[in-house]
Order: structure tokens, then sequence, then C-alpha cells
């Protein structure tokens, strides 16, 4: 079984109920037939009879729930807890409505924050920015955490690098400001991402150009106190950097370059240390390595809500949408 099989199958064992909210895209609609089909998870989506009508035509949806947020009886429960979330922010009754009508991924976190579905998955036709900035104003971060960051598990075929080809690259998605504090705390929930993902024990490599101060530069010291940081904070987790990607993956180099470390050559969580280095990082193991890369995943997020390319085809939307339902049944919603 291949890594999205296993999720499909975990998923499969206590369905719960995602939210789409891109009915103005067929694609949504093609995804919801397969999940359907094949029982992965209840399905919600939110779109105007019209909407709903135009872009699902040729596909069976008759399992899925829709919601139309014009003329929905949840409408007001929803439309206050907005307000009340956003009470600081001064927001009004009649802004909550405008902005739920405008952009349904608003609605999609309300009805999570309400507990009538347990995730959400967006993306497919709107910008990251505008696919995560509503989870994050509304949802919020788990308690203790102070950043949402995004992560791809990488599946490499013929590798025998990682846990046999399969990694943990993160923050690939989300945090322009990256300090060390955020790369520390990055690696905590890399670690706990890896584990709940594949199963097995994670060994997190903080990357650099640099291997055990090789390199003098601010941008090496900002690794090396994050890898500081994160040993205190994280003890039973193995943890090294900071790693040149070489020293982090093979054996060779990692014994040459940082001996000692249990980390180097065996690494299979990498935490890149900036977002340009984990944007670009799993752009090109996907695309020169042909790797598969199932992502961007959100960690750090009070509730499950995951965002996608829009570039994207049904079956990516039905693989994220599994792997939410997996976080969901993880976060006990
Ligand atoms: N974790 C938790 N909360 C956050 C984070 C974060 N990483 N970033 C912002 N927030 C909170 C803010 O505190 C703020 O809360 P508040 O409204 O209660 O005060 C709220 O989110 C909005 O924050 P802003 O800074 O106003 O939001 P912004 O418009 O800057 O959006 C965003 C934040 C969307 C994450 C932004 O940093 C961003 O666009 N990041 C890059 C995304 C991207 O383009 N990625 C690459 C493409 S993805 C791919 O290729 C797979």
């Amino acid at each position: 079984m291949n890594f999205l099989d296993k999720i499909k199958a975990r998923a499969k064992a206590d369905k719960k109920t995602i939210v789409l909210p891109e009915s103005m895209d067929k694609r949504t609609f093609a995804a919801a037939e397969q999940i359907l089909k094949e029982g992965i998870a209840n399905i919600v989506i939110i779109g105007t009879p019209e909407e709903i009508a135009e872009n699902s035509k040729g596909y069976d949806i008759s399992g899925a729930v829709t919601v139309d947020p014009f003329n929905d009886p949840n409408k007001q429960k929803y439309i206050d807890k907005f307000v009340e979330l956003r009470a600081k922010k001064g927001v009004t009754p009649e802004q909550a409505k405008e902005q739920m009508e405008k952009d349904y991924m608003y609605y999609a976190c309300l009805m999570c924050k309400c507990g009538d579905a347990d995730g959400a998955v967006s993306g497919a036709c709107h910008s990251t920015g505008n696919t995560i900035r509503p989870a994050l104003q509304l949802l919020k971060t788990k308690p203790g955490i102070s950043s949402v960051s995004g992560f791809f598990v990488m599946e490499v075929p013929n590798c025998d690098c990682g846990d046999n080809g399969v990694f943990v690259f993160a923050d690939c998605a989300v945090n322009t400001d990256l300090d060390s504090a955020k790369l520390a705390e990055i690696a905590g929930l890399s670690a706990e991402s890896f584990k709940t993902f594949t199963g097995g024990e994670p060994k997190v490599a903080m990357l650099s150009y640099s291997t055990m101060g090789s390199a003098k530069h601010d941008d090496v010291t900002k690794v090396a106190e994050a890898v500081k940081i994160a040993k205190e904070k994280f003890p039973d987790i193995e943890l090294d950097g900071e790693l040149q990607l070489d020293a982090a993956l093979v054996p060779s180099v990692g014994e040459l370059k940082a001996p000692g470390s249990k980390v180097a050559g065996h690494a299979n969580t990498l935490v890149f240390p900036s977002l340009e280095a984990g944007n670009i990082g799993y752009k090109l193991v996907q695309r020169l390595a042909k790797a598969e890369a199932y992502g961007p995943v959100l960690q750090g997020l009070s509730m499950p809500v995951n965002d996608l390319s829009r570039g994207c085809f049904a079956e990516d939307i039905v693989g994220v949408v599994a792997m939410t339902a997996v976080q969901a049944q993880l976060a006990g919603n």
C-alpha cells in the first residue's frame, strides 16, 4: 500500500465531516463524488443552488450535504460566532454576514468552529493567503503554539534515504519571517506530523548551507540557535543541526561532516531555514525526482484546515481531504 492508500484506509475507519467551500469549481464535485464513493469522509459543500447545479453537472454528489450561505437556518449562529471571535477587531454583524457571503472559506471555518464540521479544504481556485487567512483569524493556533506552518509529505521513488523515500518537509507554505524560535517550533510540530502520517520515528535535520559551524553568517547562527532551543524544548526528539542537505541525508557525508550525530545521514524530517528554501526545495524534489508531494498540510492550527495547489487535480483534493480527516481523528473533533 502506498502512502495515500494507507491514509485513505485510516480516514475510512472513523469517518469525519469535511467542508468544501469551492462550489464555483468543477473539481470540487469530481472530488466529492470520489470521496463519497470510496467512503473517505462525509462531505459538506457550500454554495448557492445555482452554483451547485451548474458545476456539479455529470457528478453524483447525492450523498453530500449542501449549504446555501444565503439561506441557511444556521447562519445567524455563525454570524454571532464570527462577531464573538473577532470582537477585538470590532467586526459588526453586518460585516460578518458580508464576509461570509463573499468568501465561503469564512463560512467553512465557522462551521468547523461551531462543531458542524471537523475540517475544511480549499485552495483549488483561491491563493494560499486567501485560503488560510480565515482559518488563522477564526480558528487560531493550538494552545501553546505561536505559528501555523505548512508541511509536505514527500514520497520519493527508488530512494533509500529518509524512511524508504518518505519525508516531511517544512515550512514550505506559510511563514515569510522565520526566526530561531519559530524554526524550533516548526521542528517540534514537524516531528509530530511525521509520526502522525507515517507511523515512523522522526529524525529531524535543521537545514542550512553550513554543517556544525563550517560557515559563519547570521543565517547560520539563526539555525544553530534554533537547534539549541529545539533540543531544550523537545529533549525526546532526535534532532540535529545545523546540517547541509547532503550531511542530513547521505550516511557517508553525515559521518564525515557531523561525526557522532544520530540524525546526520539518516534524517527523514527536513526543516528548511526559510520559506524560499522550503518552497523551492519541495518543488525541486517533486519535479526532478518525480516525487509525490502531499500537501501543503497545515500544522499548529486548532482544527484541521488545508490548502490546495491551484493546479491541482480532483484526485489531489481527494488526498488532501483524506489527510484532513486523519488530522481531525487525532484532534478528537
Ligand atoms: N500562524 C498563526 N497566525 C498567523 C500566522 C501564522 N503563521 N500568520 C498570520 N497570522 C495571524 C495574524 O496574527 C492575524 O491575526 P489577527 O487578525 O487575529 O490579528 C491573522 O493571522 C492575519 O494576519 P495578517 O498578517 O494580517 O495576514 P496576512 O495577510 O499577512 O496573511 C499569511 C498571513 C496568509 C499566512 C501570509 O503570511 C502569507 O501570504 N504567507 C505566504 C503564503 C504563500 O504565498 N505561500 C507560498 C505558496 S504555497 C505553495 O506553493 C504550496
